[in-house]
């Protein structure tokens, strides 16, 4: 399919590199596939370490003017950047989907949504307050302020090209600092596409830079340059796990978004219909490929078979197919490994006598595609009760009482986010207390919006994207003590 684009000047195959667009050293290029038709859609940059070293440099110089601007001044520019962005939503959903695969509405949603996290922080910029302290002594007197990070390395996914990078450059360009970022091989022409309109909206040069290429290199140089002060990255727990102890040689500060588990836990005095629209939201946005996705449905034995009948009507009424058309409402996943891992769990658990509600079977669409599945009967030792399952698949499980749903919930490595369903504000307050996760909604299966502090606790990683909390992941705690002051 020929990707019509109103402004082709968003499709870029270079890099962006202390203002200039640049090729990769060696001119090798990486292929960006279509996962709808497992077609190549558009090659881009093939760089490495010098490319990222040059870039970390040139942030390295940028940032020490930029870290002395007026705060006016980057909230002025932050705006333009927001301004562009929404100006040019269709095109940048249309290369969004193209390469990623979520359906057209969707990525339109990702573009307001990522949009709204650098308006967010263009008004944040303004509201970095410090601190007097009451000191031990007369003549002394106790400040504390807050100043830029430094050089920020961004790392981001496939599965939110654009949020995931305008939530992380967003609150680093408003806090004073400078970031070299590198998005997911598989997408990264959304990611070059803003960095086009970043351009535009006046940055001086150096500010920003967007590496791609080679992962393994560009994350080495990342993690061991030593002007490189934080590291941002949102993926998997195993990866987040690798870049963390790479930065400890260096003790950069970092903030990890990584994989969840999430449960989703219907108690027998939900409102059921509200309940079943919740799940159907939180499991199968983008196809399941989010960190947030229910992972675990949990419903209570007396409103169960109800549930599920009412779960899987919904479910039956799922168009999958290409992205680009209007009437898609789930898309490919990612690729064919993507694909094979989810067909795996699927398995495992039909193996360990999961019983197969819905779906289950090959989709005859392309290797990508996994049709939306709904497996009853699960326990404790299959792997989609354990695992972040990244796919259309939702594993029910029955319970009896409070506790026992608060424990299956529990039982995991992971803690990002978590869902329930009731209508007992007692039980309300008491569950919510004793999930252990960083995100929790009630009576609501969207949770993700730029005013919330998201991220997560256990495996799930540390720090908080967005809200007034985002900032202080950029910022650092200066105290400054004034002694002799009665002299
Ligand atoms: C993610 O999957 O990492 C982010 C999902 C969201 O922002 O809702």
């Amino acid at each position: 399919m020929i990707l019509k684009l109103n402004d082709k000047t968003l499709l870029t195959s270079k890099n962006y590199s202390n203002g200039h667009w640049i090729d990769s050293d060696d001119g090798t290029l990486l292929e960006v596939i279509n996962p709808a038709d497992g077609k190549l859609f558009a090659q881009v940059a093939r760089c490495g370490s010098s490319e990222t070293n040059r870039m970390i440099s040139a942030a390295h110089e940028a940032q020490k003017k930029w870290s002395q601007s007026l705060v006016k001044e980057r909230a002025y520019m932050l705006g333009n950047w927001f301004r562009l962005v929404m100006e040019n939503k269709e095109d940048l959903a249309r290369i969004l989907t193209q390469e990623q695969g979520k359906p057209i509405s969707e990525a339109r949603a990702e573009i307001v949504y990522g949009a709204s996290y650098i308006e967010w922080f263009a008004e944040e910029s303004k509201r970095v307050y410090g601190d007097t302290i009451a000191p031990p002594s007369n003549d002394k007197r106790i400040m504390v302020v807050k100043q830029p990070v430094g050089v920020v390395a961004c790392i981001t996914p496939w599965n939110f090209p654009i949020a995931m990078l305008t939530r992380k450059i967003a609150p680093a360009l408003a806090a004073g600092c400078a970031v070299v970022c590198k998005p997911a091989n598989a997408t990264p022409l959304s990611a070059l596409a803003l960095v086009v309109l970043a351009e535009r909206a006046g940055f001086p040069k150096g500010l920003i830079n967007i590496v791609t290429g080679k992962t393994s290199e560009i994350g080495a140089e990342m993690t061991s340059n030593k002007l490189v002060r934080k590291l941002t990255f949102t993926g998997s727990t195993p990866v987040g796990k690798k870049l963390m102890s790479a930065c400890s040689n260096t003790v950069k500060r970092t903030s990890m978004e990584l994989g969840g588990n999430a449960p989703f836990i219907v108690f027998d005095d939900a409102d059921l219909d509200k309940a079943v629209s919740g799940a159907m939201i939180s499991k199968y946005r983008n196809a399941g490929q989010t960190c947030v996705c229910t992972n675990r449905i949990l419903v209570q034995h007396k409103i169960y078979d109800e549930f599920v009948s009412k779960f899987k009507s919904e479910c039956e009424k799922l168009v999958i197919g290409d992205g680009q058309k209007e009437t898609t409402t789930i898309g490919p996943l990612i690729d064919s490994n993507a694909a094979e891992d989810v067909k795996s769990l699927i398995e495992d658990a039909k193996i360990k006598g999961a019983r197969v509600e819905l779906g289950g079977n090959i989709c005859d669409l392309g290797d990508n595609f996994i049709n939306p599945t709904i497996l009853s009967n699960i326990n404790t030792s299959m792997r989609v009760f354990n695992e972040e399952i990244f796919g259309p698949v939702a594993p029910i499980i029955k319970f009896e009482t409070e506790n026992e749903a608060i424990e299956l919930a529990n039982q995991t490595d992971f803690g990002l986010a978590a869902y329930f369903y009731s209508r007992d504000i007692g039980r309300v307050y008491r569950v919510s207390e004793k999930l252990e996760f960083g995100i929790i909604g009630v009576n609501e299966g969207i949770i993700s919006n730029e005013m919330a502090p998201f991220g997560g606790i256990k495996e799930s990683g540390n720090g908080r994207e967005g809200s007034k909390y985002g900032l202080d992941d950029y910022l650092e705690i200066k105290y400054v003590c004034v002694g002799g002051i009665n002299e």
